[in-house]
């Protein structure tokens, strides 16, 4: 049990570079191992499920060094990953899971995945469904979960209509398109990140994107380039959102990833009233900038599926902003949250009724009756081994003048291990 700090008398303050974007991570230690030659990864983001891409793509056959800080990656292209000896752990990452199943489906040997409780629990045929169409096979238990298998086959092109608005299913489609023997088109359901588009054009592959349609032209060769990872949009939302509801705070979160497919916290504060300023920074690859939030007062919110894919992972800080907020607001559309690490509809209900938040669950979202000041039901707070979940019941702790203490605390490393490191730097304890 951690005991949780509490920063409403004093707030947060100073400046912030977040650890490299996750998403983007496990990109480039993937797209390096597919292409020919060297990648090297500056600002790789070292969180336990980055880690378990790397560890799989050693397991692969692939050399992976870590000198100084920066992975180096010795691509072998598909066609040089080597039948692992012992089944890949995926760990609690689903991006993995799902994107190594297209980068493996059309391989010469067979592949077996396993992964901790939570990901075992996953749905996996919205990946294996589609890869079906390219001439993929992927086994999975009865339940449609990993353990799985990937058989590795010849694949062809197909036209694919996504039935999921999901950035790992498309992505693993991609790695699929790539390897077979016509062009691809994959219609995407809704615009989710695109960091895997992005990143093999910067590599030299053939993808157009033309609205929600993506057209995958095989046969570009694909080399080995240096990436600098941006600064994770997911894990500064946490900082930006604690800045927002404690009082006397006033911070700066620099060198973020400002890809508008990962901007819906950002528009959510803007809607909610937060004072919010943002400065863009030049450089190549993905757009980056600077952003400094104050305390701000805040009005109840409306979201909708359109409104999700550009904050899915940040739903449960949205709900805790809306907890903080005068009235209320509705989140609808987000019935993902119910497949994510945990059930996040379930996990951040209980947790918001912990604070003494009147919160109704629905089916595919919640609403939320906030107000500023809370009326603490119990002080004993779970991340349920949900990484997002510890991280937002640790920022709500900081408005909390009473103490509060968080179960399964260690769950933040799954994506922010010095999480609590760079809190303490905010609230000005080093
Ligand atoms: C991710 C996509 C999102 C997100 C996850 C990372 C990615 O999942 O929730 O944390 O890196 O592609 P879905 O695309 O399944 O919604």
């Amino acid at each position: 049990m951690k005991n949780l700090p509490s920063a409403h008398s004093t707030g947060l303050h100073g400046s912030l570079a977040v650890p490299g974007d996750k998403s983007i991570s496990h990109r480039a230690i993937m797209i390096g191992a597919i292409s020919q030659g060297t990648t090297t990864i500056h600002h790789f983001l070292k969180g336990n499920d980055c880690l378990s891409t790397l560890q799989a793509f050693r397991d692969l056959g692939v050399k992976i060094d870590m000198v100084n800080d920066e992975i180096v990656v010795h691509g072998t292209g598909f066609g040089g990953l080597q039948a692992p000896t012992h089944p890949l752990d995926m760990g609690n990452s689903g991006t993995t899971t799902r994107l190594m199943m297209g980068i493996l489906a059309g391989s010469n040997f067979s592949t077996s995945l396993t992964g901790d409780q939570s990901l075992e629990s996953r749905p996996m045929k919205r990946v294996s469904e589609p890869l079906k169409s390219f001439g993929g096979e992927v086994q999975l238990s009865p339940k449609g979960t990993l353990p799985a298998t990937v058989i590795g086959h010849p694949l062809h092109g197909t036209h694919y209509q996504m039935k999921v608005a999901s950035a790992q299913v498309k992505s693993a489609l991609i790695f699929a398109a790539l390897q077979a023997a016509e062009p691809s088109t994959i219609v995407e359901k809704l615009p989710t990140r695109d960091h895997t588009e992005i990143m093999l054009r910067q590599f030299g592959a053939d993808i157009q994107t033309s609205g929600k349609t993506i057209t995958v032209t095989p046969g570009a060769p694909l080399v080995g380039q240096e990436i600098t990872v941006p600064g994770d949009m997911s894990s500064a939302a946490f900082f930006l959102v604690a800045a927002a509801i404690v009082p006397h705070s006033k911070v700066t979160l620099t060198g973020v990833n400002l890809n508008p497919t990962r901007t819906g916290i950002l528009t959510v504060l803007k809607k909610m009233g937060a004072q919010l300023e943002i400065t863009p920074l030049d450089g190549p690859g993905e757009p980056q900038g600077d952003i400094t939030i104050a305390t701000s007062t805040l009005k109840p919110i409306e979201l909708g599926a359109e409104d999700v894919p550009a904050v899915i992972d940040e739903l449960p800080l949205v709900a805790l902003l809306a907890a903080c907020a005068n009235g209320r607001s509705r989140i609808t559309g987000a019935q993902e949250l119910r497949v994510k690490e945990t059930d996040r509809i379930k996990t951040v209900v209980a947790e918001l009724r912990k604070l003494g938040v009147a919160v109704t669950e629905l089916p595919d979202g919640m609403v939320i009756d906030g107000r500023p000041d809370w009326d603490i039901q119990d002080s004993h707070l779970d991340s349920y081994g949900d990484h997002r979940l510890g991280m937002m019941d640790a920022i709500a702790a900081l408005k909390s003048p009473q103490s509060l203490q968080l179960q399964n605390a260690a769950a933040v490393a799954v994506s922010y291990p010095t999480f609590f490191d760079d809190l303490t730097k905010l609230l000005g304890q080093n």
